[in-house]
């Protein structure tokens, strides 16, 4: 990454989706019976009415964060005709990076074989994605980068309790990737990221590294019920934000792309925008919530079946822990 001026118009457009899950897929059924193993009761019923999440994806304790962005960025670089060597920004949006430091991102980098261009994981949770796509984005509009990996991937599952049925059974690993490049074409059109400090407590993993040892709790904590009533209020303020920042409406979005945390909250935000549910990508029931991995992995689910084609209105929205919420609305 440079910085060079330019005075010619730059607008960052998205030129190759790619994701990655890892092999184990976990049903409802099967987490069920594992925790009945150790005395925690759920089912299969109580997932799917409340959550819409029917299976997830598990990686093995091999499996760190930047193995599962590997293939995900990959595929990626492949869909929009580019090798590693032409990148020339790299970020990771993750809150499981493999390591304390360095980032993911520079671990990516080394799996991809490449060196020299900046790399940096962008932390923001669940909003994470939407976050580091707008960092790539600014920074190729104002002329530092051309040709951006963005990635989100997560190993959530490191952080869980399987002894608190009211999160183990809601999150899942994946990565999901996007090639952002420099077009005279838009391309992303408007962005907003916000942040509330205040909410820290609702959605955390308080744990940290210290002297030697791991210093606090360590696994993930919710109050599901105030992340629920916080995510519904914020992702149709946000959305309604950035529609108009770009001079759109409602009724110019072809795909809805929500942090796929919960059916019922993306069924509320579908509903508030008037937008149809078979306008909304839903990847939940496969995926669980993946974190920030979630709205790439879903982008690229409607890429690679055929329903989000060129020239289509993209709206993507991440909420969670932080409190953070943001949205980008873009022409794909
Ligand atoms: O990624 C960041 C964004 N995260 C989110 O957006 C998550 C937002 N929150 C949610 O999605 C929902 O609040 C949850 C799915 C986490 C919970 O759904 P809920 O409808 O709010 O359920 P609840 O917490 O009110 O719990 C209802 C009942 C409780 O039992 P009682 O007290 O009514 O007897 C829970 O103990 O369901 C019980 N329960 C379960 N039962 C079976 C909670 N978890 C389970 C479970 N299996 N896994």
């Amino acid at each position: 990454m440079t910085s060079s001026a330019s005075s010619a118009p730059r607008f960052s457009r998205i030129t190759g989706t790619g994701s990655f899950l890892p092999p184990e897929r976990v049903s409802n059924q099967q987490l069920a019976q594992r925790l009945a193993e150790r005395g925690i009761e759920t089912s299969d019923e109580w997932i799917v009415e409340r959550t819409g999440i029917r299976a997830r994806h598990f990686a093995d304790a091999g499996t760190a964060t930047s193995d599962l962005a590997l293939p995900a960025a990959q595929a990626a670089l492949e869909a929009a005709g580019r090798s590693a060597a032409d990148v020339d920004l790299i970020i990771v949006a993750t809150s499981t990076p493999d390591m304390v430091f360095p980032s993911a991102a520079c671990l990516l980098q080394r799996k991809l074989g490449v060196a020299g261009c900046a790399a940096f994981d962008v932390q923001a949770v669940c909003s994470g994605f939407v976050y580091a796509l707008t960092v790539a984005d600014s920074l190729i509009k104002s002329g530092a980068a051309r040709c951006a990996l963005v990635v989100g991937a997560e190993v959530f599952s490191r952080l869980l309790d399987f002894d608190d049925r009211t999160t183990c059974v809601l999150f899942g690993d994946g990565a999901g990737a996007v090639v952002l490049e420099a077009s005279v074409e838009p391309g992303v059109l408007a962005s907003e990221l916000h942040a509330d400090g205040r909410h820290v407590e609702i959605l955390c993993t308080p744990g940290t590294v210290s002297g030697g040892q791991v210093l606090g709790d360590p696994l993930l904590k919710m109050d599901g019920q105030a992340v629920f009533k916080l995510a519904v209020g914020v992702l149709e303020q946000v959305a309604r934000s950035v529609i108009a920042k770009a001079g759109r409406t409602e009724s110019d979005i072809d795909w809805l792309i929500p942090h796929q945390a919960n059916i019922r909250i993306m069924q509320g935000t579908a509903r508030k925008l008037k937008l149809p549910m078979d306008r909304v990508i839903v990847t939940v029931d496969e995926h669980g919530n993946t974190s920030a991995a979630s709205i790439p992995l879903a982008l690229d689910a409607g890429v690679r079946d055929g329903r989000i084609r060129r020239g289509h209105t993209v709206l993507l929205e991440g909420v969670g822990g932080g409190f953070t919420w943001g949205a980008v609305l873009l022409d794909f």
